[in-house]
């Protein structure tokens, strides 16, 4: 399958491994409309990528968006849920709006444009994107609220294939550690092993192309998920240096 004309929205497109795939949809002949809150001050013009400034976790700038996407692409072909974020945190007092907020963006905006992308498309052929973690396969302490996210989404991914009709794909994909902004972002020292955000673009373009309904851009991760041991023994690791850099502040967090 080739990706030469197809109309891609992608979410979180003005940062890390989003603004990769604008690249590689780019090189593939697409035509993009990129997304983020603040997409329209943000990269180098092309003639193939439009821009919007949109906040994932509001439903009805969702509703702008794929009404906007109708009005400049006149539908879509390759729908990626990108936009996403962590906290690293030791989670104190319960704070109903701090769990709601990550799963507003994370959770709730994927699941609700894939929705939207079949409702609206009807029997017609697309392929819907989902940028999860390895997060959503394995235990990161520091991360408890980030991890219930992804792993909902894959929840949710492997599930819904079941409803796609013929010419209909979903992808799902767990990248490990990435260099970008994110762990900046999520106020976390950086994991080790990481990628770069260039090669996860790239397995997700080979994913789409090869219609893939998992992509695992870090074979190291696909071949640790086979051996549960070597997982749980990565997450004691992560607990242990969780516990050393972050346990003095349990106090803060009430
Ligand atoms: N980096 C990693 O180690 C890693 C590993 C596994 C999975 N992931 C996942 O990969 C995806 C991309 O992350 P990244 O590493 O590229 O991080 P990043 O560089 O921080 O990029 C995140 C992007 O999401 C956008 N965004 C965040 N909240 C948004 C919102 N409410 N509405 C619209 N856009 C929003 C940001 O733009 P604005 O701030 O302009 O809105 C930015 O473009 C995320 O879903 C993340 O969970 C990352």
């Amino acid at each position: 399958m080739s990706l030469y004309g197809k109309r891609v929205v992608l979410t979180g497109a003005s940062s890390g491994i989003g603004q990769a795939l604008v690249t590689e949809f780019l090189k593939e002949g697409c035509v993009v409309l990129g997304v983020s809150r603040t997409m329209e001050q943000t990269g180098t013009e092309h003639e193939g990528l439009y821009r919007m400034n949109c906040d994932v976790s509001d439903p009805a700038q969702v509703d702008r968006l794929f009404h906007r996407a109708q009005e400049l692409l006149g539908g879509i072909d390759v729908f990626v849920a990108n936009a996403g974020f962590a906290h690293y945190e030791f989670l104190g007092k319960p704070d109903w709006e701090h769990i709601r907020h990550i799963h507003d963006t994370n959770t709730f905006s994927p699941i609700y444009s894939a929705m939207k992308l079949k409702h609206d498309r009807g029997n017609e052929p697309w392929h819907m994107v989902m940028i999860s973690s390895a997060a959503g396969q394995l235990s990161m302490p520091g991360y408890a609220l980030y991890c219930a996210t992804k792993a909902a989404m894959r929840g949710f991914a492997n599930a819904w294939q079941a409803e796609l009709a013929p010419g209909q794909f979903l992808t799902t994909v767990y990248p490990i550690g990435t260099r970008t902004a994110f762990f900046r972002r999520a106020g976390s020292p950086e994991p080790w092993p990481l990628q770069n955000p260039e090669h996860v673009a790239r397995q997700v373009i080979r994913g789409i192309i090869g219609r893939k309904r998992s992509v695992y851009p870090s074979s190291l991760f696909r071949v640790l998920r086979l051996f549960p041991p070597l997982m749980t023994l990565y997450s004691r690791i992560g607990e242990m240096h969780f516990r050393r850099t972050q346990g003095k502040r349990r106090g803060e967090h009430g």
